[in-house]
């Protein structure tokens, strides 16, 4: 079996994680391998080549790998405005993709991506890691289960203390996370959304929004963001009728409390950025079998994220609750 070669496009703050993981990965299973590391960025550049050594492939430009036959495919860990720019001229040429979240930044952008994949046979995922932890994979089980009786709402917290960004806002950067844990858990979308945001250091760019999700159930999702907030949060808090359930995402320690008491859900924790690339490589290496096989994380899944973020955004802007409608997209069929 050759092995995947996969390029990195982006060195930065999580750009570095991945290609440690990329290596990683192609270190314990053999089957995949580092094939070059982009960063436009010269000193981004240098700071990786002082992490990973000399025997790499080090470019500022990506354009030549779209073409190159010893690419398998990139997994683009650039800034979100660049997303659709470098992931499309990867999918024209046929190559397999992984993108950071957000998939996009416009949903219209979002369905091109899906659209160029189809198109050109290549498989795209995008970057939802919480689909690959174990405490949310746990959540999901306890909620399909019925642990809680009926679930009345959902309260997901994304906060930390960041400097003032000038260059991005808040709900695309943190919100695509939450919105996909919620469909993960509920496999529903909702069909309103109302947010109020504001910036408060940088009036141009929001640092804190809430959003309600409103569910055809009648369930509620409240998720709060902030990057004002000095305690990190990832925790999704889940109650129903019969009790609730409290997960720490980067822990991965979930705990329910019910009228028998509280109970610590044993939670073996996940490499969620590991497991993420690895069900990459899978959809590539699976992508030719006549057997269907399921993309966890697919760009259907990655542009109707994006749709709930613009619909958040409008909301805000707008001051009014936003009805959301999601195309009906046909199967991808398997090649
Ligand atoms: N899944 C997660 O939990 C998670 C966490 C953090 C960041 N991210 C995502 O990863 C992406 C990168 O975020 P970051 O925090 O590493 O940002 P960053 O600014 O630290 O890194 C981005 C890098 O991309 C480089 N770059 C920009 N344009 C380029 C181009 N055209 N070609 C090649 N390189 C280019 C920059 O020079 C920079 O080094 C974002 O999409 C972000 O949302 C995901």
């Amino acid at each position: 079996m050759n092995p995947l070669r996969i390029s990195v496009i982006g060195g930065g703050y999580w750009g570095k994680k991945v290609i440690r993981e990329t290596l990683e990965v192609g270190r314990t299973t053999g089957s995949s391998r580092l094939h070059s590391i982009v960063d436009n960025f010269p000193e981004s550049l240098a700071q990786c080549r002082q992490e990973f050594g000399p025997g790499l492939d080090y470019r500022t430009d990506y354009h030549a790998l779209a073409t190159d036959p010893s690419v398998t495919g990139v997994h683009i860990c650039t800034p979100n405005s660049t997303h659709f720019e470098v992931a499309s001229a990867f999918l024209r040429q046929g190559k397999h993709v992984l993108v950071e979240k957000p998939l996009t930044l416009r949903t219209e952008e979002a369905y091109e991506l899906v659209r160029l994949a189809n198109e050109n046979k290549a498989v795209l995922c995008v970057g939802h890691i919480h689909r690959f932890n174990n405490g949310v994979r746990e959540l999901r089980r306890v909620l399909a289960e019925g642990v809680l009786g009926e679930v009345y709402y959902l309260r997901l917290r994304w906060t930390a203390l960041m400097n003032p960004q000038l260059q991005r806002e808040v709900i695309t950067d943190l919100a695509p996370h939450p919105f996909d844990i919620c469909n993960y858990l509920l496999e529903a979308w909702p069909d309103r959304i109302a947010c109020k945001g504001r910036g408060y250091r940088t009036k141009q760019n929001e640092e804190v929004a809430f959003i309600t999700a409103d569910y055809k159930s009648g369930l509620l999702a409240h998720v709060e963001i902030s990057w004002l907030d000095r305690d990190k949060r990832r925790e999704v808090t889940a109650l129903g009728s019969k009790g609730m359930a409290r997960l720490d995402c980067v822990d991965q320690k979930l705990e329910l409390e019910l009228s028998s008491g509280r109970q610590q859900i044993p939670v073996s924790p996940s490499n969620t950025l590991g497991t993420e690339i690895r069900h990459f490589y899978d959809c590539i290496r699976n992508n030719q079998n006549a057997t269907p096989y399921s993309n966890h994380s697919d760009g259907i899944l990655g542009a109707r994220v994006v749709s709930l973020l613009e619909a958040s955004r409008e909301s805000m802007f707008q001051d009014r609750t936003v009805p959301i409608q999601l195309p009906i997209i046909p199967a991808i069929p398997v090649r």
